[in-house]
């Protein structure tokens, strides 16, 4: 057969690059130590996964869902959202459940892009924004995240016949890989740019409950008028350790949000309803796991920060999201630095370049890694050398 150019013009997903480096160390007998990939390793809460075994014998949950997902969960969806951010929103109209938010994320680009349209995509970012733009035959336009500009966007620097063929707007705080989080200011802002140039504002948001040091990041939908501009994507997946039932949602705009709803009725056929349940015993069941899974991972980040800057990388500890982006030793970029580390001590770790251009010199380490592998991998961290300054001392 002949594969499609828009297949053969993907590189292969960054983490199937990873994980077949790591399996190839592991079949060779190497043990590995991944802080790599962002997978809560705490299970879904114990409520959540009875529902599922409670409604997954009932034979009405057996048959095909409704692609757009079951009014309960548009309310509960809803309710969460006013309960934890104030925010109101028409469970009919302005609530979409995704089978993961990854699928919508993908998606959206098929109801706002046309061949030749730009979206603008940060730099360094979870990939699927610039692939989902590509995929629609759009080109995303860059925008690089600066450290020294808290890692958010510099939206005033961008041309005006760019920014006339640009439909789409990407952003995401708490940040992958950054850790960087927005303020509601910045969302302000964002609004008052989108509308002024007609751009549909994607904020991805599936970190807003991962959150150390009693800091609560906010909502895109919070902002002044966002609901005229912009949707977001939000997630189960790290919020009640969901990863592996995929289920997500999209909330916000109405006509972006029917668009994607007519786009997946014609696609998919739903959610597994059983797996609905699941989400809406997560949104409205209790909520201690939260404060409980930040309290772990809010542990492991000191311990990571602590000997990362023990052994000449600089990490910051991050307000928010499962992840450290630190900034390698010099002498290293960051695809060297990780190939070192894994060759060196057996710990794999994520090169920053693989988020984007502007991600080189920074490696990212994920927080869900489990206590008796984070033992095993700090000491291993901690025994790692630089050998290239050394190399250049002598
Ligand atoms: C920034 C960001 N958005 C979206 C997702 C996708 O999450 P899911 O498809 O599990 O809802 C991830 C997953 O790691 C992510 O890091």
């Amino acid at each position: 057969m002949k594969v499609a150019r828009r297949i053969e013009n993907l590189k292969p997903y960054l983490f199937v690059e990873i994980n077949k480096k790591i399996a190839e160390k592991r079949a060779k007998g190497e043990e590995i130590v991944s802080f790599a990939i962002g997978d809560p390793d705490i299970p879904t809460p114990p409520h959540v996964v009875n529902k599922l075994c409670e409604t997954a014998k009932d034979p009405a949950n057996h048959r095909y869902p409704d692609s757009e997902g079951l009014p309960e969960l548009h309310n509960a969806i809803a309710e969460w959202y006013k309960k934890r951010f104030d925010v109101t929103l028409d469970p009919a109209t302005e609530v979409l459940p995704l089978i993961g938010s990854k699928e919508g994320i993908g998606h959206i680009a098929f109801c706002t892009i046309d061949p030749g349209d730009f979206a603008l995509v940060p730099d360094p970012a979870y990939p699927v924004y610039a692939i989902g733009t590509q995929l629609a035959g759009g080109r995303p336009y860059y925008l690089s995240l600066k450290e020294s500009s808290g890692f958010l966007p510099n939206l005033n620097g961008i041309r005006e016949d760019i920014l006339q063929k640009t439909r789409v707007l990407w952003i995401n705080y708490p940040n992958n890989p950054t850790g960087a989080v927005a303020d509601i200011g910045f969302f302000n802002q964002v609004v008052e740019f989108a509308r002024k140039y007609n751009i549909l504002v994607c904020h991805d948001g599936p970190y807003s409950e991962v959150a150390f040091d009693g800091y609560q990041p906010v909502s895109f939908m919070q902002a002044e008028g966002a609901k005229d501009v912009g949707i977001e994507f939000h997630s189960l997946s790290k919020t009640y350790n969901m990863t592996g039932w995929r289920i997500g949602m999209v909330v916000g705009n109405a006509q972006a949000v029917g668009a994607l709803r007519t786009l997946k009725s014609n696609l998919d056929s739903g959610i597994p309803q059983a797996i609905q349940y699941m989400a809406i015993e997560a949104f409205k069941g209790p909520q201690d796991s939260i404060s409980e899974h930040n309290n772990v991972y809010q542990r492991r980040r000191d311990l990571i920060c602590e000997v990362l800057n023990n052994i000449g990388l600089v990490a910051t500890p991050p307000k928010a999201s499962l992840y450290i982006w630190a900034k390698v030793p010099d002498g290293y970029n960051s695809v060297d630095f990780t190939s070192d580390l894994l060759d060196q001590v057996g710990v794999a770790v994520t090169p920053g370049v693989g988020y984007g251009r502007s991600g080189e010199g920074y490696v990212r380490l994920s927080l869900t890694i489990p206590d008796a592998s984070l033992v095993k991998g700090l000491s291993r961290l901690a025994g790692w050398r630089n050998t290239r300054r050394l190399t250049m001392k002598r």
